[in-house]
């Protein structure tokens, strides 16, 4: 039989259930403790997946039996966590958002490396087909020069989900808002579609929820490095969520993707039978937070934990490196602080 896999996770929480069930369904995954501050949080989840309470998730990350951590804290704690892993010598899989600034992502990349350590980051809806077909077929010219690149990304999260955690809705620990959290998912999938962003307009406000310091709803312009323009808006206050909508123009065609789905694709005649035949190919599944933070599909999680085996068993290419994951965290760094200096913001400003 191939040689475990193990495990230590941070965190206790709600997406923790998704790395242990992601764990759980590798043939040689191995959960090997918990860590959390919330003592009874960590015992319950002991209990439930048969593993090891560690209450200072120091000493966890300096255990031998430990291969790999899983980084599912507060947004704020990532980068703390992630390094201390790093320097121990333990493989990473951190969730989104990597981190709250840019300096530590960028740290976490190079400790990471320096140490000789996978860092992967979990942007589970990389792994779904429509997404990646539309990334082809933009590499390949389906749809000509781009001209748009939109995403409308208007999800919505009650007051309960901003009053359950003291974390939820502050600038320190969650980083931001709708743009950071809820966005998240949408503004990575938004670049690995289209490609870089060289600068941003934004404005944020706070609409519909009451105690917290971020926004809950976003609206930006963006201009690619490759000259396509674009509009971006996040929101947590839409109610009900509509989730992640995608707009795609380029002076050949047209492509719409709506959460999982290709729901619209025109291209020019030439490459109408292409474009026919790879819409077909497409498998329909909801995948959309777009209302809940706890209701959406594991396939994605149990993908990356797989493929994070394998990044250090095989060598594979991880499906989000911390080098990946750090691209939308600097958009989203951009729109905040073009929107707090009222002003375009070049990217490359924010290293
Ligand atoms: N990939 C996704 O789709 C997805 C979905 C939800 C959340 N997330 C991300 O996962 C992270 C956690 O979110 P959540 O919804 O699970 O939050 P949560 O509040 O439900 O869980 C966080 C847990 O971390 C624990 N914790 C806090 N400080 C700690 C510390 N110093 N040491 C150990 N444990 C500590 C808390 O007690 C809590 O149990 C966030 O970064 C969020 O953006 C990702």
């Amino acid at each position: 039989m191939e040689e475990q896999f193990r495990f230590g996770i941070i965190g206790s929480g709600v997406i923790s259930e998704y790395h242990a069930q992601a764990i759980k369904a590798q043939p040689n995954g191995k959960i090997v403790a918990i860590s959390d501050i919330v003592r009874e949080s960590a015992d319950k989840f002991a209990t439930k997946y048969n593993c090891e309470v560690i209450d200072d998730w120091q000493k966890m990350i300096t255990r031998d039996d430990i291969d790999a951590v899983c980084v599912c804290t507060p947004t704020g704690l990532h980068a703390q966590q992630s390094i201390a892993a790093a320097k121990a010598g333990k493989h990473i899989l951190v969730e989104k958002t990597m981190a709250i600034k840019l300096k530590d992502a960028t740290e976490m990349i190079h400790v990471a490396r320096d140490n000789g350590v996978k860092l992967g980051v979990i942007y589970q809806k990389r792994t779904e087909e429509a997404p990646n077909i539309i990334k082809t077929a933009i590499k390949e010219g389906v749809f000509g020069k781009l001209i748009f690149g939109d995403a409308s990304i208007k999800y919505w999260r009650n007051q309960a989900y901003y009053d359950s955690a003291e974390w939820r809705g502050t600038w320190v620990h969650e980083g931001g808002g709708s743009s950071i959290t809820q966005g998240s998912h949408g503004i990575d999938l938004l670049l690995y579609m289209m490609g870089d962003v060289e600068k941003i307009y934004a404005k944020i406000d706070t609409v519909a929820h009451i105690n917290i310091e971020v926004e809950d709803i976003a609206i930006a312009i963006l201009t690619y490095k490759n000259g396509a323009y674009g509009r971006l808006q996040t929101a947590s206050a839409t109610n009900p969520g509509q989730g992640n909508v995608f707009d795609i123009n380029g002076t050949l065609g047209t492509v719409v993707l709506v959460e999982d789905k290709i729901t619209s694709w025109a291209v020019s005649d030439s490459k109408e039978t292409l474009a026919k035949e790879t819409i077909t190919g497409i498998k329909g599944k909801a995948s959309t937070a777009a209302s809940s933070a706890t209701e959406f599909p594991i396939e994605g999680h149990i993908i990356q934990v797989k493929n994070l085996i394998s990044a250090v068993r095989t060598g594979e290419e991880l499906i989000c490196s911390g080098e990946e994951g750090r691209r939308s965290l600097q958009l989203i760094a951009a729109l905040y602080e073009s929107a707090r200096r009222g002003e375009e913001v070049y990217l490359d400003e924010l290293l």
